[in-house]
């Protein structure tokens, strides 16, 4: 018999994203035994998807659901994407508006619908999964209802959890009277032991608490939120149930990210043929970026949500003295004002040597992978991390902070032992950053011999999901 397994998140390639979260969940299924596992993907039906998928969507069933005092409508519509059946709920009221995300204050009413409504449509859609794997904090409601369903429903009886947290600074907090009012869970669970934290209730804190297994997304950040720093206020948690939880790293979509077959690049290229197909995708991209093309100077590319997260305030702190090097900077990013507009007027400032681009655009993000040499992510926390994972796999070597999973994917280079895949430093300080840009102009200028070797023990470096698949496999069979 084959386990069954639901999946529960807020986003999904190919039909919403925002960030990594969205790789994963639409990419590690199919990767999972498809003789041992039915694994199957339920999401939101947001208005803000794209035409072309919300219209291959077939309606299955609908049902009326009990907010606490509020009846809602759940739709359930299907669709089969490359073997993996998803389940979109659909509920116009909710999942309206541009953006999957919005306000904090309608975003928590928002997914605690989404929560209730997951559980709720299973008997109707003739579902039954042994496991719910349930990701960040917009899933975190799902094993607290769990646990309140199957007091008065056989049906929900012996479904186990798992809670995967791909970033402990989101956890959908918000004060206990109101979400109690929301989803009439009785108080027995705003206590300190259950939802409650720092006197609201926590959505993540009720999936860790209620989940029979908790995972996170890389071995060092597993060990990282035991601690203060990391901890967003739920060091403490985290450490008490240390003995359920476990760090399995990320992998990413092999047949997606292979600048062997990549057709959104102008040229491709393997582990044996970069130094010539990477030029081509490094001159297309200059003089798509109106940058100089030049192949000798070295362009650092970054990828990324522009918020405090991913190091941007090192970046502004140093970026001047950066641009009085002999490099290139590609930028492809949206976020936070400040950012934006601090890159904008770079790319004024320094014309012919900083390029950016503040929207989002896949093809462009496949380009900066491939046509870099370098790729910058100096983040001030990282629970795994899939730019730099993207980036060795298109030979550009990543330039990184040593934290959470960026320690568990590029290995510093080693002059002396030939080793490494990058380059990395560990304190929070932008010239310590400085510096590390700086080693790596001298590699890259001075031993492109070193430089190339690295290239390619980067793009032979393994992180598609396959060894990943199989832990997580494990931990649901010893469930
Ligand atoms: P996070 O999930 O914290 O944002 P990750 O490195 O795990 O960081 O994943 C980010 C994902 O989002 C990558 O697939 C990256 O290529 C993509 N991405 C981020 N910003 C953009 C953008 N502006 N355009 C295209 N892709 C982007
Ligand atoms: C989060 C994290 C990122 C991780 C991604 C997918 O967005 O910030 O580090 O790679 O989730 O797990």
């Amino acid at each position: 018999m084959k386990k069954k397994i639901l999946f529960v998140a807020s986003e999904s390639v190919p039909f919403i994203k925002t960030g990594g979260l969205a790789d994963v969940v639409g990419s590690l299924p199919k990767y999972y035994d498809k003789e041992k596992f039915d694994v199957r993907v339920m999401l939101p039906k947001y208005m803000s998807m794209k035409d072309e998928w919300k219209e291959k969507l077939t309606y299955k069933i609908h049902i009326y659901m009990d907010l606490n005092w509020r009846k809602q409508y759940v739709g359930v519509l299907t669709y089969e994407y490359q073997g993996i059946l998803f389940y979109f709920i659909d509920n116009e009221y909710y999942f309206g508006g541009n953006y999957p995300y919005g306000e904090a204050y309608t975003d928590i009413e928002k997914f605690a619908f989404f929560s209730k409504a997951c559980l709720s449509v299973l008997p109707a859609i003739e579902f039954r999964p042994d496991i719910i794997h349930c990701h960040d904090w917009q899933a975190g409601l799902v094993p607290v209802f769990l646990d309140h369903f199957r007091f008065a429903n056989d049906f929900y009886k012996g479904i186990k959890t798992v809670m995967t947290i791909h970033n402990l600074k989101f956890q959908g907090r918000w004060d206990i009277k109101r979400v109690q009012d929301i989803t009439g869970l009785p108080p027995y669970y705003f206590t300190s032991d259950k939802l409650e934290a720092y006197k609201d209730a926590n959505f993540l804190k009720g999936g860790i608490v209620y989940a029979d297994k908790v995972t996170t997304v890389s071995h060092t950040y597993a060990n990282e939120i035991q601690t203060p720093f990391y901890g967003e206020g739920l060091d403490g948690i985290m450490w008490s149930r240390r003995n359920d939880m476990m760090g399995i790293l990320n992998g990413i979509d092999y047949e997606v990210f292979n600048p062997a077959t990549d057709e959104l690049i102008k040229s491709t290229f393997s582990s044996v043929t970069f130094r010539q197909g990477k030029a081509k995708d490094k001159a297309d991209l200059q003089k798509f970026c109106n940058l100089p093309v030049d192949s000798k100077v070295m362009v650092i590319g970054i990828v990324s949500r522009l918020t405090d997260q991913k190091g941007f305030d090192l970046i502004a702190r140093v970026f001047e003295e950066l641009m009085g090097d002999q490099v290139q900077v590609v930028v492809l990013g949206t976020g936070e004002a400040r950012y934006e507009n601090m890159f904008k007027h770079y790319d004024w400032a320094f014309n012919d040597k900083c390029s950016a681009h503040i929207y989002y655009d896949e093809g462009l993000s496949h380009k900066i992978y491939a046509g870099c040499d370098a790729f910058l992510m100096p983040s001030l926390f990282e629970p795994c991390g899939l730019s730099q994972l993207m980036s060795l796999r298109y030979g550009t070597l990543p330039i990184v902070r040593e934290t959470g999973g960026l320690v568990d994917t590029v290995e510093p280079f080693n002059e002396y032992e030939k080793t490494g895949t990058g380059f990395s430093f560990s304190n929070y300080n932008a010239h310590e950053m400085l510096a590390a840009i700086r080693y790596a102009e001298r590699i890259f200028y001075d031993k492109k011999r070193d430089w190339n070797k690295m290239v390619e023990r980067a793009m032979n470096k393994d992180f598609s999901w396959d060894n990943s698949a199989k832990e997580y496999e494990s931990m649901y069979e010893a469930l």
